[in-house]
């Protein structure tokens, strides 16, 4: 494996460092605790072109690998991950499904404006009653011959209210179970499509969850992406690759909340000298740096695989089940070298351990992520 980055592959790094350093640090204190939404901030990310890395030129994308998308979502995520959360829907679970699999036409009508960032997409599996277990979708897709009737509701929808493009899953022929599955681009607006209460979170407040509700809404067939059928296999190879990305997240948070908190070891002073000289301090900033190479290590692996067009299923599984867990463990020993200025708002370390939870949930809970692995292993 080659661990040394392209030119190119540096300079995206370098444009998300100071992205976020100018564009996303200040104020995101503010949107966290009032749960502001980032736009002009997304408007930015968009303008820069975070929204719409790795989809190909002649759709309005960057054109970029795998690598590069995981060491700008990190470089964001160490200072905002609200802002990554947003990045990473839109590139990995609407973008990328829509190249793979859309039609010429979806490609030109949704995907050029959301590569670019012009709008924005969500990704809407998720149910009241199918979070995990996601085969049991119970929002129904009626085939009505020229076009479909959607009723049901979806749950914990980032970009909720935001965004103005949804895939989403539903039922169409229950007998098939999750072959009977199809997913479709919804607009926002359309009728019978009411947006629900916005969501109040432990973490990545500043990002919009809400639940949708569909009732018997008007779907024109062209908005079905692949075949009949095949809504189930396009989410779980969707996911398989957003995986990557909330690894990348996940490892983003831990870093930032490092280098926080190796920095302000070397500044406090504690029995005369600077806490990082005290070895109950050293060890912690070992077993730090440690898990957070790991981490980067799964996350870059998975990524090559992808960009080598080789099954990454299991190892970004890996990824975001050890960068997730890492995320954990380093905000909390964040918070904990900070002492009880780590536990207020001004040192953003006790934020970074409020958004590092969720990096166990979305996407596939660190549960599911056990059972994709030991699948593959078993296979
Ligand atoms: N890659 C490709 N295919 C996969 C797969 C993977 N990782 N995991 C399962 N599949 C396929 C199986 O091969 C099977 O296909 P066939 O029947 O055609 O062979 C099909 O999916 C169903 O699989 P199972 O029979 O194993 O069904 P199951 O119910 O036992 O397990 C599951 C399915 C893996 C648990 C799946 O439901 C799952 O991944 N659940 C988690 C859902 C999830 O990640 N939700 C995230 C919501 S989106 C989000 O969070 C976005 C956000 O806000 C940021």
């Amino acid at each position: 494996m080659d661990f040394n980055y392209t030119e190119e592959q540096l300079a995206v790094q370098e444009a998300a460092r100071e992205f976020a350093e100018h564009e996303l640090l200040p104020g995101v204190i503010e949107r966290d605790e009032k749960e502001m939404f980032p736009t002009e901030q997304v408007r930015k990310m968009g303008e820069m072109g975070f929204l719409g890395m790795m989809v190909s030129p002649e759709y309005g994308g960057g054109g970029m690998d795998t690598i590069s998308y995981v060491l700008a979502m990190a470089e964001i995520s160490k200072i905002d991950a609200s802002c990554s959360v947003v990045m990473s829907v839109n590139n990995s679970l609407v973008c990328w499904g829509l190249e793979k699999y859309g039609t010429e036409e979806q490609k030109q009508k949704y995907l050029v404006p959301l590569a670019k960032g012009e709008i924005i997409g969500a990704f809407c599996l998720s149910e009241p009653e199918a979070g995990s277990d996601a085969t049991s979708q119970r929002t129904t897709a009626e085939d009505k011959g020229d076009h479909y009737l959607i009723n049901g509701t979806k749950n914990w929808i980032t970009n909720g209210n935001t965004a103005s493009v949804h895939i989403v899953f539903a039922q169409t022929d229950k007998e098939k179970r999750h072959h009977g599955i199809n997913a479709f681009i919804i607009e926002k607006g359309l009728p019978g499509f009411v947006v629900g209460k916005k969501e109040k979170k432990l973490g990545i407040r500043g990002s919009d969850t809400h639940s949708l509700m569909f009732t018997d809404v008007k779907v024109p067939k062209e908005n079905r992406i692949g075949e009949d059928g095949f809504g189930f296999s396009l989410a779980m190879g969707v996911l398989n690759g957003g995986r990557v990305g909330i690894a990348s997240q996940a490892l983003g948070i831990a870093e930032g909340a490092f280098e926080r908190a190796l920095k302000y070891s070397k500044e406090r002073k504690a029995f005369g000298v600077e806490i990082s000289k005290h070895q109950a301090i050293q060890f912690k900033l070992t077993d730090m740096a440690t898990a957070i190479d790991a981490s980067k290590l799964l996350v870059l692996r998975a990524a090559k695989l992808k960009d080598e067009g080789k099954n990454f299923a299991k190892e970004g599984a890996m990824a975001k089940l050890f960068a997730s867990q890492t995320a954990m463990d380093v905000t909390s020993e964040a918070i904990q070298i900070h002492g009880g200025y780590g536990y207020v708002q001004e040192y953003h370390v006790e934020r970074m351990y409020r958004d590092a939870k969720i990096t166990q949930i979305y996407e596939g809970t660190s549960e599911i992520q056990k059972i994709v692995i030991s699948r593959e292993l078993l296979r």
